[in-house]
C-alpha cells in the first residue's frame, strides 16, 4: 500500500480529491489531516470513511506534534489552508497562523519524514489581479492583494525555498475559482445558488463585472493527480478553467436556470481592493502533461445547481451549523485516529 497525506481533506476541494484517489488508487492508503474548521466538513468523506482505506486524524496544522501522522507516507498533498478573502479581510490573524506557519510546519514534518513528492495547492490569487487583456502565465511576478492572497503567496514562497534550500521534493500548482459538490455556500457560486433556491436576494459586489476563470473542482482534482505522479520537482504549474466569466452573468445564469426573477439581484457595496480579472494561461500543464479541462461551464453550472439541489439534507446541517457536531456524534469516546 502507498501512503499518502491529504492536509484539508474535509473541506471543499480536498474531499474531492479524497474521492478521486480513493476512486482510482485502490492501494492507496488515504490518511486526512483536517482541524475541521467552520470550513471543514467530514459528512463530505462519509462514504469513503467506511471503507477502511481512508482514515481521519483530526490535527491542527500547526501543531508540532502533526509530524506523527506522516510517517511512512510516501507523499503529501497540502490544501488545508483559511481559504475565504472576505473573512481575511476582517480579520488576516488565521490566515497567518495556518497559511504561513502550519504550511511551513507541514514542510518540515514531510521533510523530517523524507516523504518522496510534496503537492502545493497554491492559488492564481498570489498573482495580483488583471487589467482586460493577458493571461496569468508561472513567471510572473507574486503581487498578491488581499490578506489571504498575501498569506498563500508567503506559503508558496517557503515551499520553493525548501525546495531550494534542502532539495525537498515539492512541486507547486496554482489554481483559478473552483466550483462544484461540498463547496461551502458562503463562496460566491453556492452563496448564489442557495440564495435563488430560497428565494432572497443575490449579493453582488460593485458592479458585478469582475472576472474570474472558473473551473470545476473535478478538472482541478484531475490536474493535481497528473502533477502529483507525473510533474517536475520544483516547478510551478497554472491550472485554469479556460471560462472566463464576469460575476454578474453567473448570476443571471443561475437565476435562468432556477426560473427566479432578476429582481432578486442586489447591488451590494464592493470589497475592499476587490481584484478586477483573473485569467490562467495553463499551456505548460498541457504542453508537458497532456491536462486540459473537460468541462464547458455552462454544463459544469448546470450540473452543481443540480448537486445542490438534490442535497439538500447537506446544505440544511451546513447552513444550520450541525455539521460541526458530526464529528463529536461519531467519534468523541474515540482515539484521535480512526476508520469508521
Ligand atoms: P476550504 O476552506 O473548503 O477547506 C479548507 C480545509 O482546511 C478545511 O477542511 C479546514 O477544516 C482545513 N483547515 C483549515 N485550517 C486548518 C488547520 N490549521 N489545520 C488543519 N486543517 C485546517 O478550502 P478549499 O476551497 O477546499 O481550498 C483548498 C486549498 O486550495 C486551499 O489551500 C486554497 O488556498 C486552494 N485553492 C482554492 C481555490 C478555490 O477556488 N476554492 C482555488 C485555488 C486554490
Ligand atoms: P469568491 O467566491 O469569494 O472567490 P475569490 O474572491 O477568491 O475570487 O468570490 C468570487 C467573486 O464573486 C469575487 O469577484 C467576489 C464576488 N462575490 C460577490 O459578488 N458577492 C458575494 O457575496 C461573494 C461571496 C463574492
Amino acid at each position: 500500500m502507498t501512503k499518502i497525506v491529504v492536509t484539508g481533506g474535509a473541506g471543499f476541494i480536498g474531499s474531492n480529491f479524497v474521492h478521486h484517489l480513493y476512486a482510482k488508487y485502490p492501494d492507496y492508503q488515504i490518511t486526512v489531516v483536517d482541524k475541521l474548521t467552520y470550513a471543514g466538513n467530514l459528512r463530505n468523506l462519509e462514504s469513503v470513511l467506511r471503507s477502511g482505506r481512508v482514515t481521519f486524524e483530526r490535527l491542527d496544522i500547526c501543531d508540532p506534534a502533526i509530524g506523527d501522522a506522516f510517517a511512512r507516507a510516501e507523499m503529501v498533498i497540502h490544501f488545508a489552508a483559511e481559504s475565504h478573502v472576505d473573512r481575511s479581510i476582517e480579520d488576516a490573524e488565521a490566515f497567518v497562523r495556518t497559511n504561513v506557519n502550519g504550511t511551513w510546519n507541514v514542510v518540515e514534518a514531510a521533510r523530517g519524514h523524507k516523504v518522496s513528492r510534496f503537492l502545493h495547492v497554491s492559488t492564481d490569487e498570489v498573482y495580483g489581479s488583471l487589467g482586460p487583456q493577458g493571461r496569468f502565465t508561472e513567471t510572473m511576478p507574486l503581487v498578491p492583494t488581499s490578506p489571504y492572497a498575501a498569506t498563500k503567496a508567503a506559503s508558496d514562497l517557503l515551499v520553493q525555498a525548501a525546495v531550494r534550500t534542502h532539495g525537498f521534493p515539492a512541486i507547486i500548482t496554482r489554481c483559478s475559482n473552483n466550483y462544484g459538490p461540498y463547496q461551502f455556500p458562503e463562496k460566491f457560486i453556492p452563496l448564489m445558488i442557495v440564495q435563488a433556491l430560497a428565494g432572497r436576494s443575490l449579493p453582488v459586489y460593485g458592479d458585478g463585472q469582475q472576472v474570474r476563470d472558473w473551473i470545476h473542482v473535478s478538472d482541478h482534482c484531475r490536474a493535481l493527480d497528473a502533477v502529483l505522479h507525473g510533474g517536475r520537482v520544483g516547478e510551478v504549474y497554472n491550472i485554469g478553467g479556460d471560462a472566463e466569466r464576469a460575476n454578474l452573468d453567473i448570476v443571471r445564469t443561475i437565476l435562468k436556470t432556477l426560473g427566479r426573477d432578476e429582481s432578486l439581484i442586489e447591488h451590494v457595496t464592493d470589497r475592499k481592493a476587490h481584484d478586477r480579472r483573473y485569467a490562467m494561461d495553463s499551456a505548460k500543464l498541457l504542453a508537458e502533461l497532456g491536462w486540459r479541462p473537460q468541462w464547458n461551464f455552462e454544463d459544469g453550472l448546470a450540473d452543481t445547481i443540480c448537486w445542490y439541489q438534490a442535497n439538500q439534507a447537506w446544505l440544511a446541517e451546513t447552513r444550520s451549523g450541525d455539521y460541526r457536531n458530526y464529528f463529536e456524534r461519531h467519534y468523541v469516546h474515540r482515539e484521535k485516529t480512526f476508520a469508521l
